[in-house]
């Protein structure tokens, strides 16, 4: 298979603007395709090279350029993307070119390290006032060895900054451990920390088992949802933390323990720590640092990058070319008061995108995934709201339905609702919905 590589020539390239328009043809691309350069330029890269729709994420694909069928590798330069022709039918067998591009796509694999932190700080999207000062902030504090204590509503990208500060720490490194409290029973907590040595207790494993402290040795240990622990636990994980030493239960070493603890909550601490909720020397144990992550509503700035962001990272995962949101879907998106935050946003986005048609996303596909939302799995991104709230969200959602179902005819939809059409021009205007 070595020599399918070698054997790659270049058959000439061409570039295309950010619209997908040729601006060049090189003179080697037009002898070998037969193609008049100037009947092309300026038009779209698809009158030139056939068979790729909904192809173009990939860094290696095949096309049909006048006829004859080709590997095409596509770069970006600037604004500008380059696609140039590495192999023609021909020239090696069709199946030494699949062979090739599944080289590719290991070598891409391969390139991932296992300790490697999934996500850094060019990927926290934001650039409002309030998300800069928070990756700052962030940024500061990464290099310390300090506890940190990140709060914020659900969905805002708390994981995300801890697996960030995690990176740039020195720490960067080792492992990064997450563990949420909520998950753990109470009475799994010390087994799940701690780890047990073998035959400590009935049902456990017979080898033991390393705890998270043990594993997250040298590196940072996440605990999520750290409202959650029950109250006696807190004692314990307040004891590790002073002790700097852990224990697997049923032995009889303790070892030493180096790690960060980076802690997070979308409750106020504090208040809990006042109703007798939570152990107040924890408390000050991890409010060492402390960092806000604001929601969604305090920076509405943020919405349409991060939308076009999860665009492009949908378009990857689904091997589509979506590059546009409606103007129409863009004011309901800067309207809408996101109550799950950024995970809300992503799973609109990925819902938008599992219907959309074509390259925009547009009000047609959140009648669809509002009604999609509805279902148990949605429903758990978002936490149950107050009252009001929640009958508000059944309300948009019975009149978009109905909406949906009129084909968009709104006298319909009234019958359909059984109220008076008046009242449905109020409520569209209400909810801002189109
Ligand atoms: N600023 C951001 N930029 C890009 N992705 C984000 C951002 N904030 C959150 N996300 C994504 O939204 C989802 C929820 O984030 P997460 O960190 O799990 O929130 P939390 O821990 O606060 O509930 C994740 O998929 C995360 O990658
Ligand atoms: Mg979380």
């Amino acid at each position: 298979m070595e020599k399918t590589i070698n054997l790659l020539e270049d058959w000439g390239y061409i570039e295309v603007d950010s619209s997908g328009r040729l601006v060049h043809l090189s003179p080697d691309f037009c002898e070998n395709f037969s193609i008049n350069k100037s009947a092309y330029l300026g038009a779209p890269i698809y009158d030139v090279i056939h068979g790729m729709y909904g192809r173009r994420r990939k860094k290696v694909f095949f096309g049909v350029i006048s006829g004859i069928n080709c590997l095409i590798r596509v770069t970006k330069q600037n604004q500008q993307e380059i696609y140039r022709v590495i192999a023609r039918d021909g020239d090696i067998e069709h199946h030494e070119m699949v062979s090739f591009m599944h080289a590719i796509d290991l070598a891409k694999m391969n390139k991932k390290k296992p300790h490697q932190n999934k996500y850094s700080f060019e990927e926290i999207i934001g650039d409002s006032m309030a998300m800069k000062e928070a990756k700052e902030l962030a940024i500061r504090i990464a290099t310390s060895n300090s506890t940190v204590l990140l709060t914020g509503e659900s969905g805002t990208g708390k994981e995300l900054f801890a697996q960030a500060i995690h990176g740039i720490s020195r720490r960067k490194n080792n492992p990064f451990i997450a563990v949420n409290c909520a998950a753990i029973p109470g009475e799994l907590f010390e087994s799940e920390l701690f780890g047990y040595e073998p035959g400590a207790f009935s049902g456990a494993r017979k080898e033991g088992k390393p705890g998270k402290f043990e594993l997250a040795m040298n590196g940072t240990l996440f605990l999520d949802e750290i409202s959650e622990l029950p109250y006696e636990a807190q004692g314990k994980l307040l004891r590790v933390l002073q002790e700097k030493e852990v224990e697997r239960i049923g032995g009889t070493v303790s070892k030493n323990i180096d790690i960060r603890i980076i802690a997070a909550t979308n409750r106020d601490l504090g208040k809990l720590v006042e109703e007798g909720k939570f152990r107040q020397d924890l408390f000050y144990r991890l409010y060492v640092f402390d960092l806000t992550i604001p929601s969604l509503r305090e920076r509405k700035e943020d919405l349409l990058s991060l939308a076009h962001y999860f665009i492009d990272f949908f378009n990857e995962r689904f091997d589509l070319d979506v590059k546009f949101i409606d103007s129409q879907l863009q004011e309901w998106i800067l309207n809408y008061e996101w109550p799950g935050n950024v995970r809300e946003l992503k799973a609109f986005i990925e819902r938008a995108m599992n219907i959309v048609e074509g390259d925009t996303l547009s009000m047609n596909t959140i009648y669809f995934s509002r009604q999609m939302s509805t279902n148990p799995t949605n429903r758990e991104i978002t936490p149950l709201q107050s009252l009001e709230e929640e009958v508000r969200s059944a309300e948009i959602n019975a009149i978009q339905r109905a909406l949906q179902e009129a084909n968009g005819d709104r006298t319909l939809a009234a019958q359909k609702l059984k109220i008076h059409i008046a009242s449905l021009y109020r409520k569209i205007a209400k909810y801002n919905l189109k």
